[in-house]
């Protein structure tokens, strides 16, 4: 049987993008309007993580139960996967009983083995290298407030971590710009990400230039899940790196602010920013919720028709 799995933001055409958007708008509203919606009944969905997560787990799981089927959360710390099963057979295992796998690991390779020895479609859920989830939620919510991404100009602010890769591939899927601000010894490796060329970005040493007529200011923690013993070290080097009313005032005047979440507030970005009303974070995050639904019901049910 062919299936698909979701592991970067590339392993989806625009035009696949334009029809989980459809969806998740449909899903969105009949959510809102306490519509039951069960296209996934008797499927079950395994997560599997190896970091910490809040809005992964609930939006998945959450997301899974209103359309009918079952979230299984499965922790690496209290699973076979903690102490050493090849991740080879934990996917042939594991995908002998579920419909879906979500995994969230450290490194991409690990979830590119587990998918070749699946038998049914699986989800990255954030590795060190991506995390296109989130993406596919910011440019849905992006969209919802502004329209179109395309030809708009996304400034990235600080670390280049796997939302920092994941919105430069983003980027030659939805042809707009990213602007990559970070500090010495943290810049993007463009060959590790494999981006078809260099026309999507550009890099600038002043966050401050980086942010000028920006459509989009976006950051991150300075300190990713897995490289905590870099604290000190990071906070240091990312002093100047903080998303500041200052910084928003230089990019467009009806820019968005957008984050992951979890934020440190007065780190990557000031409580002003956060709380201020360019932000969208909570729809971003919220947005996890309906477009991972349309995400799983394209991988388990493919394309459906519009309206049901
Ligand atoms: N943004 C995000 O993936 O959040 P969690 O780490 O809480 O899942
Ligand atoms: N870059 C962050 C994102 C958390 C959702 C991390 O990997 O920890």
């Amino acid at each position: 049987m062919q299936f698909k799995h979701f592991l970067k933001f590339n392993d989806f055409s625009r035009e696949e993008y334009e029809y989980l958007f459809e969806r998740a708008r449909w899903i969105k509203q009949e959510f809102k309007q306490y519509r039951q919606y069960w296209p996934l009944v008797d499927r079950t969905l395994a997560m599997i993580f190896d970091k910490n997560s809040t809005r992964t787990r609930l939006s998945f799981e959450a997301g899974m139960h209103q359309l009918g089927g079952t979230g299984i959360y499965l922790s690496t710390h209290d699973t076979q996967l903690g102490r050493g099963e090849p991740v080879e057979d934990a996917a042939r295992v594991i995908s002998r009983m579920v419909d879906i796998i979500m995994i969230r690991t450290h490194k991409h390779d690990t979830i590119q083995r587990f998918a070749k020895n699946s038998r049914v479609p699986v989800i990255n859920g954030l590795t060190n290298e991506y995390h296109p989830c989130q993406i596919m939620s910011d440019i849905f919510t992006y969209t919802e407030h502004r329209g179109s991404i395309t030809g708009k100009t996304v400034a990235w602010i600080g670390d280049a971590n796997n939302m920092c890769n994941t919105w430069l591939q983003a980027a030659e899927i939805f042809d707009f710009r990213v602007h990559v601000s970070t500090p010495p010894g943290y810049g993007i490796h463009p060959e590790r990400i494999g981006l078809s060329g260099t026309g999507h970005y550009e890099e600038f040493a002043n966050p401050r230039k980086a942010v000028i007529d920006a459509d989009l200011i976006t950051t991150d923690v300075w300190i990713s899940m897995g490289f905590e013993v870099e604290a000190e070290q990071r906070k240091k080097d990312f002093a100047e790196f903080c998303v500041n009313a200052e910084m928003m005032a230089l990019a467009k005047k009806d820019a968005l602010f957008m984050h992951c979440l979890p934020a440190h507030r007065g780190e990557e970005v000031s409580s002003e920013v956060l709380d201020g009303p360019q932000s969208v974070v909570w729809d971003e995050a919220e947005n996890r919720l309906h477009t991972q639904k349309a995400l799983m019901e394209y991988l388990l049910l493919g394309k459906l028709n519009a309206g049901n």
